[in-house]
């Protein structure tokens, strides 16, 4: 994805919201071309746009700015656009805007609009309005029209109290911020959130949380747990003040702490501290806490936004995108859940330098997992980075965040609910979670996965889906990063503890398999004793 300021900005808002205004004036400042679609319009029909809609129509006007639309968006210069009130209810431009650029809203109160709009009489739809009869308008057709407006990446109040200056900064340090987004999840639901990766980004996020939009009560609650509260004191302490000096839940650390009760104590919490549905949860943790508390938004007060600010490497290229988020159960791992999105997913690689070596494994074994399940060349790029992987150079971990998230994205945006393609990002986990249950979740996830890809690698070489090349070459990677050979499972309480995986399908048992680096497939009919088999190959004393 190109950074934004490479990017054409375009500007949407209601009319008189002042988005040729301001567009113009961004424009001036970041020294790119300015386009006001609606001059352009009126000037190619050499008529005023109310001369347009009088004697031509709407739709004649409508198909005018699509056309318009589409020739900038082709257009490789990143412009400064203005777009006409009403050009989001049309299908076509949003796609272009998404395709070519960043979406702005500019908003300001029914009121401000209505007083500003009746200083002209400019505007054919408000055309002869008493100006009651105009705020009404205004209202419904802002109530109307807020759905569109959704759509816009980040939104800036452009009220009469404020400077023109100071749209402007607020515009230009948004878009400042924007420039970390590296990627756009999009769920075949029609969510749509952005996933920023980059340093110093939580120390910036005031100006991401006003321009969400998400809360203008600023009842914000940062959840994390006890570990990282200590070990990232200071980052979290500003991420405090950036969300408005909010409270602070802290869960106790670890997998085990996973779970209803654990969460019913968040309930409680926000209960007694009239937390409303215009709350909104930071969640600064791993994938514990992210899960755990993105659940809880899920299902606090019917569903309040979230945010993802993962802090362990496992979160940032797994947990925290994808909208899967839930509590274990004493019968089984992650069982009470749901699909619920956060509304921005924020990857400052500060946090990392806290965390524990043993979890940062944890998280690139998730990462092999992606060049397995999809992507050669990114195993490849890791076969030969090794070193700087494990030294956690910076650049190189933005870049496995980077092709990981999109992977990931790619995968949810076609399959959000895990009905097909979904299910192979659980290669490793069938057998992981086995050995998490074993181990009385002792075992992190991370090594579970690891422990799980090699057993699933044996059985596709027992099964001859893949040559034992490749499975040499998928533990070599492994063994190269530092991930345990070895683990101690007993194959029937292993064939047992699968049986209660939310992966079995209706009492059969799926097994996601590689066919070769890069590709895996969805296998069911495979011989039991085969599995065993597979398990016995990180016995102890057993293993390629
Ligand atoms: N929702 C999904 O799609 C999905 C995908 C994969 C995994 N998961 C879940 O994620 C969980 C595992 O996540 P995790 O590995 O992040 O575990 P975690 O959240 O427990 O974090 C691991 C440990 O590191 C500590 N920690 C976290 N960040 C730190 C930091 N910056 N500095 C120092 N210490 C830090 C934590 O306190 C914890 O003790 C599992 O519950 C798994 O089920 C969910």
């Amino acid at each position: 994805m190109k950074r934004a300021s490479e990017q054409t900005v375009y500007f949407t808002g209601f009319m008189a919201s002042g988005k040729s205004r301001i567009g113009r004036a961004v424009a001036d400042r970041l020294q790119r071309p300015f386009v006001d679609t609606d001059a352009l319009i009126a000037e190619r029909a050499g008529k005023t746009i109310s001369e347009i809609f009088t004697n031509d129509g709407e739709a004649v006007f409508r198909k005018m700015e699509r056309d318009v639309l589409a020739e900038i968006a082709a257009n490789e210069t990143p412009r400064i656009v203005a777009l006409g009130g009403g050009a989001l209810t049309q299908a076509p431009i949003l796609e272009f805007i998404h395709r070519s650029g960043i979406l702005v809203r500019l908003w300001a109160t029914p009121e401000v609009l209505s007083e500003r709009i009746g200083r002209k009489a400019t505007r054919p739809l408000m055309a002869g309005l008493a100006p009651e009869e105009r705020l009404k308008k205004v209202k419904e057709m802002l109530e109307e029209r807020e759905h569109y407006y959704r759509h816009a990446d980040f939104s800036v109040e452009s009220s009469n109290d404020f400077s023109e200056d100071h749209v402007i900064e607020r515009v230009v340090a948004l878009l400042k911020f924007w420039d970390a987004r590296a990627i756009n999840v999009e769920t075949n639901s029609g969510d749509r959130y952005p996933i920023f990766i980059g340093k110093n980004l939580v120390s910036n996020m005031s100006s991401l949380l006003e321009g969400l939009r998400l809360n203008p009560s600023h009842s914000f609650l940062i959840c994390t747990d006890t570990t990282i509260a200590k070990a990232q004191a200071p980052l979290l302490n500003t991420l405090k003040m950036q969300a408005g000096q909010c409270p602070i839940f802290k869960f106790r650390a670890g997998e085990t702490n996973k779970n209803l009760n654990s969460l019913n104590q968040l309930y409680t919490y926000m209960l007694r501290r009239h937390f409303t549905r215009k709350s909104c949860l930071l969640q600064f943790s791993g994938g514990v806490v992210g899960d755990m508390a993105g659940f809880g938004a899920a299902t606090y007060q019917r569903g309040i936004p979230f945010i993802q600010i993962p802090t362990t490497l496992l979160s940032m290229v797994d947990s925290s995108v994808g909208g899967k988020v839930a509590v274990n159960h004493p019968e089984g791992k992650n069982m009470i859940g749901a699909f619920y999105q956060p509304h921005a997913v924020l990857c400052d690689l500060e946090t990392l330098s806290t965390l524990p070596f043993q979890e940062y494994l944890a998280g690139l074994a998730e990462v092999v997992k992606y060049g397995i399940i999809y992507d050669e060349p990114f195993f490849c790029f890791m076969e030969k980075n090794v070193e700087k992987i494990k030294n956690r150079d910076l650049e190189t971990v933005s870049g496995l965040i980077h092709r990981s998230c999109e992977i990931k994205a790619e995968v949810v945006g076609i399959d959000e609910k895990e009905t097909g393609l979904r299910a192979i990002l659980n290669y490793g986990h069938t057998f992981g979670h086995a050995i998490e249950k074993l181990h009385n979740y002792e075992f992190s996830h991370g090594m579970g996965v690891s422990l799980g890809m090699r057993v699933a690698g044996r059985l596709s070489t027992l099964t001859h889906r893949w040559t034992e090349t490749e499975e040499i070459r998928q533990n070599a990677l492994l063994d190269a990063l530092g991930f345990p050979k070895t683990c101690a499972v007993d194959a029937e309480a292993a064939w047992e503890a699968m049986g209660i995986d939310k992966k079995v399908e209706k009492d059969k048992r799926v097994y996601i398999l590689p066919t070769k680096i890069g590709k895996v497939e969805k296998a069911t009919a495979v011989n039991e004793s085969l599995v065993r088999e597979a398990w016995a190959s990180i016995q102890p004393g057993d293993h390629l």
